[in-house]
C-alpha cells in the first residue's frame, strides 16, 4: 500500500444537488475552477438526471462547457441512463458514473426502479462508455443503512458492487448515503467485500450526519482503501434521503490524512479559498 490517498471532490455535484435555491451557472463554474486549482485529480462536476427530479442539476451541459479544464483533472458526471450518458458525452465529461442502491427502498425513491431494473438499465450505459472509451465509475448507496429499509445486509452490497464491476466500473464507491455508518458497521461491510473485491477497486463515500465520517474513513484506511469522496465545506445532502447531511468535508479529511502521514497532493490554501466560496453559495437554512 502507498501513502497516497485520492480524494474525489464531490462539492459541485453531491454538494450542490440538494440546495433549494437555484445556484447561478456562473457560480457553479467558478466553484469548479477554484477546485481545479487545489490539486484534485477527480472532480464530480454535475449530473445528467431528470431536471424534474433534481432541478439544481438542470444546467449540467452549461457548467461543463464553462469550466476551465486543468491538465490532469478528470471531470466526472452522473449518468443514470443512456439519455444522461449522451448528454455527458456531448458535454465532454472525462468520466461517467452509474449509481445503484444496496436497498430496494432507496433505489425506488432515488431512481424510480428496483435494484435489478437499475442494473439492467445501466448495462447499455456501460456499453456506451466502453464504446466511447470513457472510464465508468459505480456507486452503491445505503451500504450500511437505508432511510426506508433500515440496516443493510453486507451480502446485498457485495451483490450490487460486484454487478457494477462486472458491468465495467473501474471502481465502486460505497455510499453511506444517510451518514449512519459507524466504524463497526464499516469494518463489517469491508470485511465481507474484501474477500471478493480488492481494496484498489473500492472507494469510501461517507456523509457526515452522525459525525462519524472521519472515523469511518480511518477504519477504511486500516482495511486498505485509498480513495475517498468528500465535498468542500461539507456541502450537500441527497434529495431522496431526507435529513441526510453533506459529504464529509474535504478540508477535514485532508487534515486528518496529513496527520496520519498520507499524501493527498492538495494545497490547503487553495482548498480554503474554494471552501469559503462554496459556503457562500448555500441557501439560508
Ligand atoms: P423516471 O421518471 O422513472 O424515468 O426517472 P422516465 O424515463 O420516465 O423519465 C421521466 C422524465 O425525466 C421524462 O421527462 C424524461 O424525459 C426525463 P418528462 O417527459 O416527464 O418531462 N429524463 C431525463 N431528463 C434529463 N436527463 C436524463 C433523463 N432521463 C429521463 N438523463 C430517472 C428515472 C433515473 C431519470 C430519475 O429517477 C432521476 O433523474 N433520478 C435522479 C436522482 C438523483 O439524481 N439523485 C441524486 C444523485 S444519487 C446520490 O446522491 C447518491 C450518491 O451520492 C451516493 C450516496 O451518497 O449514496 C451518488
Ligand atoms: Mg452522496
Amino acid at each position: 500500500m502507498t501513502d497516497r490517498v485520492t480524494l474525489f471532490e464531490m462539492g459541485p455535484r453531491d454538494g450542490l444537488q440538494n440546495e433549494t435555491v437555484q445556484i447561478a451557472t456562473a457560480d457553479k463554474i467558478a466553484l469548479v475552477d477554484l477546485l481545479s486549482a487545489c490539486g484534485f485529480t477527480k472532480i464530480e462536476v454535475t449530473s445528467f438526471v431528470s431536471p424534474r427530479w433534481v432541478p439544481q442539476m438542470a444546467n449540467a451541459t452549461e457548467v461543463l462547457a464553462g469550466i476551465t479544464r486543468a491538465p490532469g483533472v478528470s471531470y466526472a458526471a452522473l449518468t443514470p441512463n443512456l439519455r444522461g450518458f449522451d448528454g455527458a458525452l456531448a458535454a465532454k465529461a472525462d468520466e461517467v458514473a452509474i449509481f445503484a442502491s444496496a436497498s430496494e427502498g432507496f433505489s425506488r425513491a432515488n431512481i424510480n426502479c428496483s435494484i435489478d431494473e437499475s442494473l439492467a438499465r445501466f448495462a447499455p450505459v456501460a456499453q456506451a462508455a466502453r464504446d466511447a472509451d470513457l472510464p465508468l465509475r459505480g456507486y452503491v448507496s445505503c451500504v450500511t443503512d437505508c432511510p426506508y429499509d433500515g440496516p443493510t445486509d453486507p451480502a446485498q452490497v457485495l451483490r450490487v458492487a460486484q454487478a457494477l464491476i462486472d458491468l465495467g466500473a473501474y471502481e465502486v464507491s460505497l455510499g453511506d448515503t444517510i451518514g449512519a455508518a459507524t466504524p463497526e458497521t464499516t469494518k463489517r461491510l469491508l470485511d465481507r467485500l474484501l474477500d471478493h473485491i480488492p481494496a484498489t477497486r473500492l472507494a469510501g463515500h461517507f456523509h457526515d450526519t452522525g459525525g462519524r465520517a472521519l472515523d469511518n474513513i480511518a477504519a477504511s484506511l486500516d482495511r486498505g482503501l485509498r480513495t475517498f469522496d468528500a465535498a468542500i465545506g461539507g456541502l450537500g445532502g441527497c434529495p431522496y434521503a431526507p435529513g441526510a447531511k453533506g459529504n464529509v468535508a474535504t478540508e477535514a479529511v485532508t487534515a486528518m490524512l496529513a496527520d496520519r502521514g498520507f499524501d493527498t497532493g492538495l494545497d490547503p490554501q487553495a482548498l480554503d479559498r474554494a471552501r469559503a466560496f462554496a459556503q457562500n453559495l448555500r441557501s439560508p437554512r
